[in-house]
């Protein structure tokens, strides 16, 4: 098939797709849809429970970041601040709140799995992250398949192996199980083996499953495109980081069988789903108090508030 949305796609990215990063061109500033504009747009309508506003500090080792509200502020102010601020805004699920980004995942996937035969995935989602001039993602791992599309500005992305001591089993049994945020602890030494990529508008990475990165904006502001996906290997990764973290954390035993396919795949992912259906985890999830608001008048456009609960 010739692709639409990818440009440069060969046979070697198909060979290299799930287990190796890939990074190749894309077309989807195109569809209009993540202009200044048609973000600022969304931002108006988009529902309280569907976003995040963070701002952060500067040290890739001291992850002090804080969750924040749009307060009313408009989308075109929200950007404004944005610009001149260190933050982000992750506008999570966007093909739920707007039929267009939708048909636009389904077209990504239904292109992807048309080029990487076998390839089977569900689950989808968009997301939309606009941040700041020099703002930084820490350090962190992902459960579902990932992709980054930059749509505006520049910015570094650094991808770490996904085993220890870049990736911990403990840490991403805890990420899975909810009691962790995506967050893990980061030495500097860990960027000696890292593989290093800056993207510019119109670029798409793809990396392996929880593989650890981090991300450095260049001085400019950034608009990018998150997917997500799972395929059945996906899930069963799932289910045996979830059961072995139930082992180690609630059943006293450090598991050493980290198979994510043949026969200790079934107990495990019985074990994890039994667990999810008694909810006993709830209680541990975190959470993150909302204490700033957007004000797009103030130098960092930022306006501290008391700590409350969204
Ligand atoms: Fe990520």
């Amino acid at each position: 098939m010739t692709p639409n949305l990818f440009t440069g796609w060969t046979d070697r990215h198909t060979a290299l797709f799930g287990n190796h990063t890939i990074k190749l061109g894309h077309r989807l500033a195109e569809t209009g849809l993540f202009s200044e504009e048609a973000i600022a747009a969304l931002i108006d309508e988009y529902p309280e429970d569907k976003y995040n506003l963070n701002s952060m500090g500067p040290d890739p080792r001291n992850k002090v970041w804080r969750e924040g509200n749009v307060a009313g502020n408009s989308g075109k102010q929200v950007l404004q601040a944005i610009s001149k601020g260190r933050m982000w805004i992750n506008l999570r699920r966007v093909m739920e709140v707007d039929p267009r980004y939708d048909a636009l995942l389904n077209e990504i996937f239904a292109e992807f799995e048309a080029l990487v035969p076998g390839l089977h995935t569900y689950r989808h989602n968009l997301g939309i992250l606009v941040s700041s001039p020099g703002a930084q993602v820490y350090y962190h791992a992902d459960i579902p398949g990932q992709a980054l599309w930059q749509i505006a500005g520049r910015k570094r992305v650094y991808l770490y192996p996904n085993t220890a001591p870049f990736l911990e089993p403990e840490s991403i049994e805890n990420i899975v199980m909810g009691t962790q945020e995506e967050e893990m602890p980061f030495e500097t030494w860990f960027d000696a083996h890292a593989e290093i990529h800056d993207l510019k508008p119109g670029d798409m990475l793809h990396w392996p499953l929880n593989g650890p990165h981090r991300v450095v904006n260049e001085d400019c502001l950034n608009i990018s495109v998150t997917t997500e996906h799972w395929s059945n290997d996906i899930r069963n990764a799932y289910a045996v980081n979830y059961a072995n973290g139930i082992l180690r954390n609630h059943l006293g035993y450090a598991p050493r069988n980290r198979d994510t396919s043949g026969l200790s795949v079934y107990p495990k992912a019985a074990l994890t789903l039994a667990w999810k259906k008694m909810k006993l985890n709830k209680a541990s999830e975190f959470v993150r108090k909302i204490d700033f608001h957007i004000d797009p008048a103030r130098p960092n456009g930022m306006q501290d508030v008391a700590a409350y609960l969204k």
